[in-house]
């Protein structure tokens, strides 16, 4: 078996940049070059003020001090790390195609692509290639056309070890992972390559938690997690409008269910819908692969859990302007959080975006009150829907820094994000700052019904009636 001294991973982004990161600071042997085209991204994850790395993680800027500079790299210089890596991460996005055959649906693949045609260009020598972006199964195999086919006749394996990192708890999940998945050929030096890929994480992790499939088994296995995991949400979330009907609280009947071990308790916590970069592209990606088949029961099936999240979020905005006498026209409504779940400042597919979405639909004033997410960004997530101009959107739509500050005046507080700081915050001075009579919409149902009841808000938070 080949020992790995040189690893390269292509994309610095959220899954690259910590994932490389970790490895680096548990294997010190190893040299670990993370490039990206992008050069703004690549000057951040080299600022010598590690606050400014351009991905907030707990954990990671302390493995960042200890790592960066003695065997990990971040550079922009592809063709070089790729020439000297024995192991070559492939790390970079694939959005969901927004043209063409599969708009929509599909993933793109053309980064993968550019990725697979400059390692065949670059490379001299044999490779081990990884796919680590989330890929419609089958995959590899156009990965390994591509090299085999334009390459300078240098043996490539191409592995596929998807990553289980939910962004909050990234460098956690990935230094006390479940488990690890390695899909590759059943042949001599595919199987070489599991084991070379194996002993790097067998570093830090028990064997035990290190799976070996085959490649499809290991590409699908990524989908079905992430789809798994956003039907338990969709689940609840369709409960919790039923909730909100009877007199039963969506809560009290996670619990209850919770509790049956065949069940569990964990992603049963109703909100305003799931967001975030993964589930939705890889439900519609599961979609589209079944389709494509020729299996539209199975399609059917697994698009109702993004039919029931669209729901959600629809009616949460819903509410709020049911709530607000049928109109919000002109109506000061702060958004607290921005962000797409806690601890990070990712907006990709966040809920607060259509819920603002909808409510600017009905000419509401918002205010949006994040800690950590930009006002470029925001600005950024709402005109990419196209829905208004984006001088309407910076007239309808302000971005305060003080969470207090922004509720001068307003009519309601949407709750969109369950940072913490928000249940410490100092409620009965808001109540002073907002015209009367004053609401507050929770859509993650983090503060507390009483306390709120006793200063007077009028509060709903989803899922109780
Ligand atoms: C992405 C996918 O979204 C996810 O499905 C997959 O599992 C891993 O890759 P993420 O790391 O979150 O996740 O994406 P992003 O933060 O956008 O980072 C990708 C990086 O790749 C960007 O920095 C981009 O500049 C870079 N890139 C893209 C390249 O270096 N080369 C390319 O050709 C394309
Ligand atoms: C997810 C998977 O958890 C991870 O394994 C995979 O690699 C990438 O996708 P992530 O998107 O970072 O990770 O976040 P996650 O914590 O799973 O939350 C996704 C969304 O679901 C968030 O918007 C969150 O607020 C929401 N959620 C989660 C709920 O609404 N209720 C829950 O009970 C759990």
């Amino acid at each position: 078996m080949k020992t790995i001294k040189k690893i390269c991973c292509i994309g610095a982004g959220y899954v690259g940049g910590p994932t490389m990161s970790v490895i680096a600071f548990k294997c010190p042997d190893i040299q670990v070059t993370v490039v990206d085209i992008n050069k703004e991204r690549i000057k951040a994850w080299n600022n010598s003020d590690l606050e400014k790395l351009p991905i907030y993680e707990p954990g990671l800027k302390e493995i960042v001090a200890i790592a960066r500079g003695r065997n990990l790299f971040f550079s922009t210089d592809i063709d070089r790390a790729i020439d000297q890596a024995d192991m070559i991460f492939i790390s970079v996005n694939t959005p969901t195609k927004t043209y063409g055959k599969g708009k929509g649906q599909a993933a793109d693949l053309k980064y993968i692509e550019l990725c697979a045609r400059n390692i065949a260009r670059v490379a001299k020598d044999d490779k081990i290639v990884i796919e680590k972006s989330t890929l419609p199964v089958r995959t590899a195999q156009a990965i390994k056309n591509i090299l085999d086919n334009t390459g300078n006749h240098v043996n490539f394996e191409i592995l596929s070890n998807p990553e289980f990192l939910a962004e909050g708890t990234a460098i956690n999940d990935l230094l006390h992972a479940d488990r690890v998945l390695i899909g590759g050929d059943a042949t001599p030096s595919g199987e070489a390559a599991k084991q070379a890929l194996s002993s790097i994480y067998q570093n830090w992790l028990p064997k035990e938690r290190i799976l070996l499939t085959n490649v499809w088994s290991s590409e699908l296995s990524k989908l079905v997690a992430n789809a798994f995991l956003a039907q338990r949400i969709s689940s609840i979330n369709s409960i919790s409008a039923l909730c909100e009907k009877t007199d039963a609280n969506v809560a009290e009947v996670a619990k209850a269910i919770g509790l049956d071990s065949r069940i569990g308790p964990k992603f049963l916590n109703a909100s305003v819908g799931f967001g975030g970069s993964c589930f939705q592209k890889d439900i519609l990606n599961l979609v589209y692969i079944a389709k494509s088949y020729g299996l539209d029961e199975v399609a059917n099936y697994w698009e109702q859990v993004i039919t029931i999240n669209d729901y959600q979020k629809q009616r949460f905005a819903d509410t709020i302007v049911s709530t607000l006498y049928n109109t919000v026209a002109g109506k000061k409504i702060v958004f607290y959080g921005w962000a797409f779940k806690k601890d990070t400042n990712d907006t990709r597919e966040s809920a607060a975006i259509y819920v603002a979405d909808a409510l600017l639909e009905e000419q509401a004033e918002i205010v949006v009150y994040d800690p950590k997410v930009s006002e470029e960004q925001i600005y950024a997530d709402l005109d990419r829907l196209n829905t208004r101009s984006e001088q309407e959107n910076r007239r309808l739509v302000t971005v305060s820094k003080d969470p207090l500050e922004s509720v001068d005046n307003a009519h309601a507080i949407a709750v969109l994000t369950e940072w913490d700081e928000f249940k410490a915050l100092n409620w009965e001075k808001i109540y002073s700052k907002m015209l009367k009579p004053s609401f507050v919409f929770d859509g993650r149902r983090v503060l507390d019904r009483n306390t709120l009841h006793k200063i007077g808000f009028k509060y709903y938070r989803i899922g109780e009636s």
